[in-house]
């Protein structure tokens, strides 16, 4: 396998873009991509995207995309898994320059979900749970997660203002981002009193429906001089791991799997330690996730990723900075796109580019992006060199 690396990062922002279809918002942030690397053409293209069919009534993304960005006829492909399509992308995208198959690749992300309503949009996410079992019981994701805290509550006393403290942590750094969806602050009370979406989650504990989009291009590793002068950024760990989708088939649904099977395997490839991470983008799609997500990654042990929330541990000038870019809370989940924002924001601090919320010494930072309830999972470490 070669070496690879992220040699250009776009992203626009995110909210509700009325004034945008699908691939006007999916052509702004890959061209920003194009332009920060400095490439003049791309090999081949990959698109996470979890439902361009049920949100906007357009599939075929691969060749749609590639046409319209300019570049058609080459390989261009739309992949999905569920929320960690972005995700998937990427390692798609990896792969195919690791193999030698292609030298200049472009991995983005995609969904544009506010042109249905919110029945709709619950209804498209909800096609990512289990439908004969869970979805069909009228099961929902906020649902779904409210099981997971009740359960972790239960467990380990996991209380609701450490549920609270991810949501603030997020908005405090998501306000130092100009592309997040939502940059304002809140507080714990702000969490608690929101209006309840599913017990004990608040309006202010879920992720908001978005839509967005975020690209990056990869080259492999002895190709960077060709290109901008950006400090190199390798891609030096990937892992990716599945479970049960339905959270009744999992022996426990306090941990996440698929999460735990993925992160070893992308640090057992990267040949680093958990005390080796400078940072951590995790999928925050519900503040519960992040605390399980830290859990289950070992950054904390199990029933600690509360009170190391609490204790400001995660914070930017935290022992282990989680989700410096406002994460999924405060940035925003166009589900598609966020595994590639992941990537773009650990860039970002690895280059030294993230302004206000730049944190300290960014060596080696790593992305989490999982589908659904937990049922895919995909991992990535890189490293400044
Ligand atoms: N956080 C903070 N504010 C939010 C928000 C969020 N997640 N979602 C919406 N808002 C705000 C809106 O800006 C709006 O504010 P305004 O009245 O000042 O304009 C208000 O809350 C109502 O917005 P609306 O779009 O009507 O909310 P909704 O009730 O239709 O949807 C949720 C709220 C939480 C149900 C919806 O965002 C949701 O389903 N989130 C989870 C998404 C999900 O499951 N993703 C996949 C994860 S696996």
């Amino acid at each position: 396998m070669r070496d690879v690396a992220v040699i250009g990062v776009g992203m626009n922002k995110w909210g509700e873009l009325w004034d945008m279809s699908i691939r006007d918002i999916f052509t702004e942030a890959a061209l920003k991509a194009i332009d920060d690397s400095g490439v003049d053409h791309i090999d081949a293209m990959y698109i996470g995207c979890m439902s361009s069919g049920l949100f906007v009534g357009q599939e075929h993304l691969g060749s749609l995309m590639a046409d319209y960005l300019g570049q058609g006829n080459i390989p261009a492909s739309r992949v999905e898994s569920a929320c960690c399509s972005g995700g998937l992308a990427f390692r798609s995208a990896y792969m195919d320059v690791a193999s030698g198959m292609n030298d200049i690749v472009l991995a983005g992300g995609v969904e544009k979900m506010t042109d249905v309503g919110g029945d709709g949009a619950t209804y498209a996410l909800a096609t990512a749970a289990d439908g004969e079992y869970e979805v069909y019981n009228g099961a929902t994701f906020p649902g779904l997660y409210a099981l997971m805290a009740r359960a972790h509550m239960e467990r380990y006393g996991t209380t609701r203002k450490q549920l609270a403290e991810v949501a603030v942590k997020n908005h405090d750094n998501g306000s130092k981002n100009p592309l997040a969806q939502f940059p304002f602050k809140t507080t714990v009370d702000g969490v608690i009193n929101a209006v309840m979406v599913a017990d004990p989650l608040t309006l202010m504990d879920c992720s908001p429906i978005t839509d967005g989009a975020a690209a990056v291009i990869l080259c492999p590793a002895d190709m960077i001089g060709k290109y901008k002068n950006h400090p190199a950024v390798k891609i030096i760990g990937s892992g990716h791991a599945t479970d049960s989708i339905a959270l009744h088939s999992r022996d426990d649904f306090t941990s996440l799997k698929a999460t735990e099977i993925a992160g070893k395997k992308a640090l057992q490839m990267a040949g680093k330690k958990l005390s080796d991470i400078n940072l951590c983008e995790v999928h925050d799609c519900f503040t519960i996730a992040e605390i399980v997500v830290t859990e289950s990654l070992g950054f904390f042990e199990p029933g600690q990723g509360g009170p190391a929330a609490e204790a400001g541990d995660t914070r930017i000038d935290g022992k282990i900075p989680i989700n410096t870019s406002g994460g999924l809370k405060s940035k925003g989940h166009p589900v598609g796109a966020t595994g590639i924002a992941q990537i773009y924001e650990v860039v970002s601090q690895l280059r030294g580019e993230s302004g206000e919320r730049q944190i300290k010494n960014a060596k080696v930072g790593m992305a989490q992006n999982m589908g659904g309830s937990g049922g895919s999972t995909l991992v990535h470490i890189l490293e400044v060199i």
